[in-house]
């Protein structure tokens, strides 16, 4: 029994090492239009796949906001659960917002991501960020690149953008 076990240990560590150079996933489910999955191997498929489009995005780039890291222009899509919320107060579990990032001649050339995985402030938020290839956020809360630093600015729990 004993030699199973360890047997099952170093399959799992084999396992989990062999994954340390593979791109990041939390085993979210890839295909649910309304939530982005967590994690570099997940989310970019789910983002070419396109089902952000289908959410309340703002109709063109803008320019960014005062004070936004995200420049020259964004757009961005949030979900139903946002798009639907109540006027005020946290949002539910499951918020999300998709953020196009173009460059100077208005191509993308990135993506940013929130979701919201609890209630409860930074701990609660995912936050996924990729510009020109390189990762810049990919994880939850505070750590996340600075991503929640800053968002715990928003009005309104971690988000700024409300698309009307
Ligand atoms: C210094 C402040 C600041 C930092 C740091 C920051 N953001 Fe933002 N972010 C903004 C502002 C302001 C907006 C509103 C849109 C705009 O003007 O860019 C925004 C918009 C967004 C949106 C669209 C939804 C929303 O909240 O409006 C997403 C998604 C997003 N940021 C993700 C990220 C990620 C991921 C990171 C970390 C890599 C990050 N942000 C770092 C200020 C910041």
């Amino acid at each position: 029994m004993a030699t199973v076990t360890r047997t099952i240990q170093l399959a799992l560590l084999l396992a989990s090492g062999s994954c340390a150079d593979e791109p990041r996933s939390f085993g979210d489910i890839t295909t649910d239009p309304e939530l982005p999955p967590r994690g570099e191997g997940d989310i970019d498929g789910w983002i070419d796949d396109g089902h952000y489009l289908a959410w309340r995005c703002e109709p063109q780039p803008v320019d960014v906001r005062f004070g936004s890291p995200h420049r020259p222009q964004t757009r961005t899509c949030n979900n139903a659960a946002i798009a639907s919320a109540t006027p005020t107060g946290e949002l539910s579990v499951g918020a999300a917002s998709v953020k196009e990032m173009y460059d100077e001649v208005g191509r993308i050339k990135g993506f940013g991501v929130s979701r919201k995985m609890e209630t409860g402030g930074a701990d609660g938020w995912y936050w996924y960020e990729k510009i020109n290839g390189g990762v810049k956020a990919d994880g939850m809360g505070a750590p996340a690149g600075s991503c929640s630093g800053c968002h715990m600015d928003a009005t309104r729990d971690f988000t700024y953008v409300y698309v009307p």
